[in-house]
């Protein structure tokens, strides 16, 4: 590969489409067959397409960009990142480079705990009914994981019952919440299931009509959490890191301002996730009702200045992701690209897609309160209007 720079990530963007499936191809020892498919993109079939989602016609191609060697808890992963937006994989690289600085990005979570519930309305005693479920938690626990013997037998399933009582503007009614280990997968299959069989006895226990019966999104007992150092000469000055604390301090106090440094975020995170065939709506609702859940919507990262002046960057939020099952395991490319990010399971990937997200939030903040945006997206653009040049030439001369 080309020069390295002072983080010793060597010019990557500089290779030619050709040498970088080279550098992908043997780093991870993919075959000939899996080095065809990365030259030759897709790697979905007409057949496969039409099982995976209904009144299949076509599908449909996405660029699929690498942030190499992007080091989380000392260890490196070559992420793939599926997008059509320019500027946010080149962002993601070069905030890689100003944390490896201070040793790269740390990061952990708080476990594989979805939540389901059960809608209870029309209850005609909601204080013995709340009795009644609590009394027979175990019973329920067991109707609920003898829906999924599989993910029991690997230490997982629905571990604990809690009830909310809501109250609406017309009534009150119970959510009967159920905590389930999903492990390495993502879980929404295995909770919709248990949801649905625990159900009848909650009627029969409450005496209520079961009405939903459904993950929650707000997966609080899934949470993914990213830190970096980022040095400052690196970032551009003292007068850059303070312009990102006002920028951070901005969205999470002004609505307005965060949906969009918020959305930034999120623009790292799907990526990964789309080309991981992760579902990404499941990330967006997590990711969005967190920014407001026990406070006023604000920032999913927080910053501040350490004694050295540096600035010191994190992210929360629940990250939902799956290795097992789901779809990324159903799409060859997906399948393939697992293999390059080289995880071990769900929640290393949860740790690495959150790294991702911040260094995504701080690549855009510092554009932001620096050059701006629009330079670099300008510059991008710009490639776009050529290659649409290109299209048209070849469809007059076609
Ligand atoms: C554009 O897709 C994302 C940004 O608007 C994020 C931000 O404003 O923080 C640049």
């Amino acid at each position: 590969m080309a020069e390295k720079n002072s983080s010793g990530i060597s010019g990557f963007h500089k290779l030619s489409v050709t040498e970088r499936v080279d550098y992908i191809s043997e780093k991870h020892g993919m075959t000939s067959e899996e080095t065809a498919m990365l030259r030759t993109g897709g790697g979905l079939s007409m057949s496969q397409a039409d099982k995976m989602t209904e009144n299949v016609f076509t599908t449909i191609n996405l660029p699929v960009g690498v942030v190499p060697k992007f080091s989380v808890n000392g260890k490196e992963h070559d992420v793939p990142m599926a997008l059509e937006e320019p500027s946010v994989i080149a962002a993601v690289c070069k905030i890689r480079n100003i944390a490896n600085i201070h040793g790269g990005f740390k990061a952990s979570t708080t476990g594989s705990i979805m939540e389901g519930h059960v809608q209870i309305t029309d209850i005609p005693d909601l204080n013995k009914a709340i009795s009644s479920i609590l009394d027979h938690k175990d019973e329920l626990l067991s109707i609920a994981n003898s829906k999924d013997p599989k993910l029991v037998s690997v230490g997982g399933g629905a571990k604990n019952i809690g009830i909310d009582v809501i109250k609406t503007p017309t009534q009150e009614m119970l959510a009967v919440r159920f905590l389930v280990d999903c492990k390495d997968a993502m879980g929404a299959n295995a909770v919709n299931g248990m949801a649905e069989t625990i159900a009848p006895k909650l009627k029969e226990l409450t005496g209520g009509k079961c009405g939903v019966r459904i993950l929650s999104n707000l997966a609080t007992g899934r949470l993914a959490r990213a830190s970096a150092t980022f040095d400052k000469d690196a970032l551009g000055g003292k007068e850059v890191v303070k312009g990102i604390i006002n920028a951070y301090e901005f969205a999470d106090s002004y609505i307005q301002r965060g949906a969009t440094h918020n959305k930034g975020i999120m623009n790292g995170i799907d990526a990964v996730a789309i080309a991981l065939m992760q579902d990404w709506r499941a990330l967006e609702a997590g990711a969005h009702s967190y920014a407001a859940f026990g406070r006023r919507y604000g920032s999913l990262t927080k910053y501040s200045i350490d004694m050295d002046g540096n600035l010191v960057g994190s992210i929360e939020m629940p990250m939902a992701v799956g290795t097992v099952g789901g779809s990324m395991n159903a799409h060859p490319m997906s399948k393939l690209l697992y293999k390059m990010i080289d995880v071990n399971g769900a929640s290393e990937l949860a740790e690495v897609i959150a790294a991702v997200g911040l260094a995504q939030n701080l690549g855009a903040l510092r554009a932001l309160v620096d050059e701006g945006i629009s330079k670099g997206h300008m510059i991008l653009h710009e490639r776009k209007a050529e290659i649409n040049n290109v299209l048209r030439k070849n469809e007059n001369t076609a």
